[in-house]
């Protein structure tokens, strides 16, 4: 596949790594270019702006800080169209200390304002995980497999993005509508704000055989 990089960062260069490493084409961008050139020049492939990235992907995956990526999209040519009808996979957290509510408040989650503003194909993903897990061999949850919830509307780009997951080493887990990713999104900041406070998110959690009938 080719993937397109928006981001030179922590998340950008543990999930560039793997799907390099997996034979995908992976150009990354940054709003400073001699940053993802840098980054590419380590993982071993091509690194640049942020627009050539995203015209270059089939998937493009936008890994910023929640608060830069409307300017990323931006940059990306979105409003130009470069981002329509791509594959994008959304990685964004919008949470800040002390967790008390997605930076999103009331409005829309940061993944409906990601469509509405590239008009692309959105995929929430990746957005539980620590990059670190993501730099191990083979990526483990607690010795069991990892799942990764993926959150979108368009089946083709689901099934772009389970394979992604997959030769991440991780398993893609059926979550739902984009709708559904304002709820990924607060529960995001609801389990950082448990390991901020100390706790074990995962120890909140009974195996699928003793949940009985939800409600
Ligand atoms: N790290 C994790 O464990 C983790 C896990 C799940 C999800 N996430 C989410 O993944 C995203 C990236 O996280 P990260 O840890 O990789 O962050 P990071 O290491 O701080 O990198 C952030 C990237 O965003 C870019 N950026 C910030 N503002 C921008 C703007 N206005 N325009 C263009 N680019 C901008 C930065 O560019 P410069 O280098 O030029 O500043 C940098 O490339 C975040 O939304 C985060 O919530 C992170």
């Amino acid at each position: 596949m080719r993937i397109g990089v928006l981001g030179a960062g922590n998340m950008a260069e543990a999930l560039a790594g793997r799907w390099v490493r997996a034979g995908h084409e992976v150009r990354i961008g940054a709003r400073t270019p001699a940053k993802a050139a840098a980054l590419a020049g380590r993982l071993g492939c091509a690194g640049g702006g942020l627009r050539d990235a995203a015209e270059f992907g089939d998937v493009v995956l936008l890994a910023v800080a929640h608060e830069g990526a409307l300017d990323a999209l931006r940059a990306a040519g979105a409003a130009e169209g470069v981002l329509a009808g791509r594959v994008l996979i959304d990685c964004t957290n919008p949470m800040a200390p002390p967790f008390e509510a997605p930076l999103t408040g009331d409005g829309p989650s940061a993944a409906r304002r990601i469509a509405d503003a590239s008009g692309a194909r959105v995929v929430k993903a990746f957005t539980l995980v620590p990059d670190g897990v993501w730099r191990t061999s083979p990526p483990m949850s607690g010795g069991r497999p990892l799942g990764v919830p993926l959150c979108g509307d368009d089946a083709d780009a689901l099934a772009a993005v389970e394979v992604l997951v997959r030769d991440a080493g991780g398993v893609p887990m059926r979550g739902g509508s984009l709708a559904r990713a304002a709820l990924l999104e607060a529960a995001a900041a609801f389990i950082v704000g448990l390991l901020v406070a100390g706790e074990d998110p995962s120890a909140m959690l009974v195996p699928v055989a003793h949940m009985g009938n939800p409600r």
